[in-house]
């Protein structure tokens, strides 16, 4: 059993705190957001992620995993103390970094013995050596301490299990000790561990971030080309990924991504690249492709109701940046929501667990209690976030009590040629081929036209 502080609570340190609690260690999560901490205290979980309550409870329970605001508290016996606030992003995409400023300062100053600091973050390369400066310029008197960056790699919506099997743990020091040190509290877990140094840790993370968004944008651009030329993105996708040297994931094409790290981190990346003189040419096509994504959504409606948004009643199906959280930063469909609702539109909307945090950040949307009074009298259902109980809808029902039977499905949950058949005007992201019945009819009147 190793003693363990983790300063932040929010998705990645309240995960990663539990997750070593569960596996053995006494752990203390300090937060400087005391509502959150009184929250935590009584049980209640100040976000959604599936497995994380009945996980905190049991190691509340057996006294492994305790809350507090006080940094004096949760340093007083720790060996290890893991840095898992915000880093958000800054002015012209660059990552910002008072939150980790913030704690490093205190940890420096409030510090009683030797301490591995270990930076969980996702912060730029050289981040580590700036955080050594600081501890060693705000400590009192000289303590020793070293410091790791051990990026993390959970996604939302199944964070508890990305934490209990990653795919690989990756620990970067100048001291390869205190690096060998943090790893071995991963061992039971038995991922492959890489161990390095501390800017190539830095590294990985921002490269693995970039390249799952890049594989998004190529396949939502190969999308825009299916649907101009008649092809099928979801089969194209399936077709590719079947090569072992491609693979299957992150090749769903859609509304772009969105959430609390791909945007920023691309920009970080960008940002970093060109304040170090080179040209990330790839990295922008990315982040214009993914732009554009969301504006695709809108012209698809557009298209859907001759043109006229103003007044229509449109409603969403999901609010959340993707299924299995509340998580609504750079959602992309609240964006599309947004848009919807300066142009004039009435949009109401029902997300599972999301309709909050939404509520709070785009008054004018309506919230409905499910998804068939979304549906109720509307000119255009858009299908934004791909919940699992989208896909169970009995859509005839859907298509009864719409006014107009207009489907943009942003994440091809619905298999086109059905959809046609019930009656829907069906369109899904990059699916030209709608089906055997039905002849390619290109979006928007551009393409080849039906052959
Ligand atoms: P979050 O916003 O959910 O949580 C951050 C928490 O830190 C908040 O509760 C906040 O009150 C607290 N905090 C801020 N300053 C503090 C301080 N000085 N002392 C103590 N607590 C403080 O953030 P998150 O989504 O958990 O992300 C944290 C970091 O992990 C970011 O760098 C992010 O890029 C990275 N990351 C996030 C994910 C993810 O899926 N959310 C995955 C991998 C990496
Ligand atoms: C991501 C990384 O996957 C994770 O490793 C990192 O630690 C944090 O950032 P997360 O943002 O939780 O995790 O979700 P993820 O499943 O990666 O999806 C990100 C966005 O891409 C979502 O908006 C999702 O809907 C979208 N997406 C994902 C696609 O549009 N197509 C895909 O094929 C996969």
């Amino acid at each position: 059993m190793r003693k363990i502080c983790v300063i932040g609570t929010g998705y990645v340190g309240l995960v990663t705190g539990t997750g070593f609690a569960d596996l053995g260690n006494d752990v203390v999560g300090v937060d400087i957001n005391p509502e959150r901490i009184e929250q935590l205290n009584r049980g209640i979980m100040p976000i959604y992620e599936p497995g994380l309550e009945e996980m905190v409870e049991r190691n509340m329970k057996s006294g492994r995993l305790r809350f507090t605001t006080s940094y004096e508290e949760g340093l007083k016996d720790a060996e290890f103390v893991f840095i898992c606030v915000g880093t958000p992003e800054g002015v012209d995409g660059e990552a910002d970094l008072k939150y980790v400023r913030a704690a490093a300062e205190t940890i420096a100053k409030l510090m009683t013995r030797k301490l591995i600091i270990i930076n969980k973050s996702t912060v730029p390369v050289g981040t580590g050596d700036w955080v050594s400066e600081i501890v060693k310029r705000a400590q009192p008197e000289p303590k020793p301490f070293a410091v790791v960056s051990c990026p993390e790699f959970l996604r939302e919506g199944s964070a508890v299990t990305d934490f209990m099997h990653p795919d690989r743990a990756v620990f970067g020091s100048t001291d390869r000790e205190a690096a060998q040190e943090v790893s071995e509290l991963y061992e039971t877990l038995n991922a492959p561990i890489v161990i390095t140094d501390i800017r190539t840790a830095e590294m990985i993370k921002y490269a693995s971030n970039a390249f799952l968004a890049t594989r998004i944008s190529f396949i939502n651009e190969i999308s825009i080309m299916c649907e101009k030329m008649g092809a099928d993105v979801m089969e194209v996708a399936r077709g590719m990924g079947l090569d072992k040297r491609i693979g299957q994931h992150f090749l769903q094409a859609g509304v772009g991504y969105g959430g609390s790290c791909f945007p920023k981190d691309v920009k970080a990346l960008a940002y970093m690249a060109a304040t170090h003189g080179t040209h990330p040419e790839l990295l922008n096509a990315v982040m214009q492709i993914n732009d554009f994504q969301r504006k695709h959504i809108l012209l698809k409606l557009h298209d859907v109701l001759d043109g006229n948004i103003q007044d229509k009643v449109i409603g969403i199906l999901g609010l959340a940046f993707k299924e299995n959280t509340d998580d609504i930063r750079e959602s992309p469909a609240l964006s599309i929501a947004r848009q919807l609702v300066n142009r004039g539109a009435q949009v109401r909307a029902f997300d599972p667990v999301a309709m909050e945090h939404s509520a709070k950040s785009l008054p004018e949307l309506a919230m409905c209690g499910n998804a068939y009074e979304v549906a109720e009298g509307a000119d255009a259902l858009v299908i934004a976030t791909p919940w699992n109980e989208f896909k169970q809808l009995d859509m005839a029902r859907v298509r009864a009590s719409m006014r107009l039977p207009n489907l943009v499905d942003g994440r091809n949950m619905y298999d086109p040629e059905t959809m046609w058949e019930l009656g829907f005007n069906y369109r899904g992201v990059g699916r030209g081929y709608q089906g055997r019945g039905v002849h390619f009819k290109s979006e928007n009147g551009n393409g080849n036209g039906s052959h």
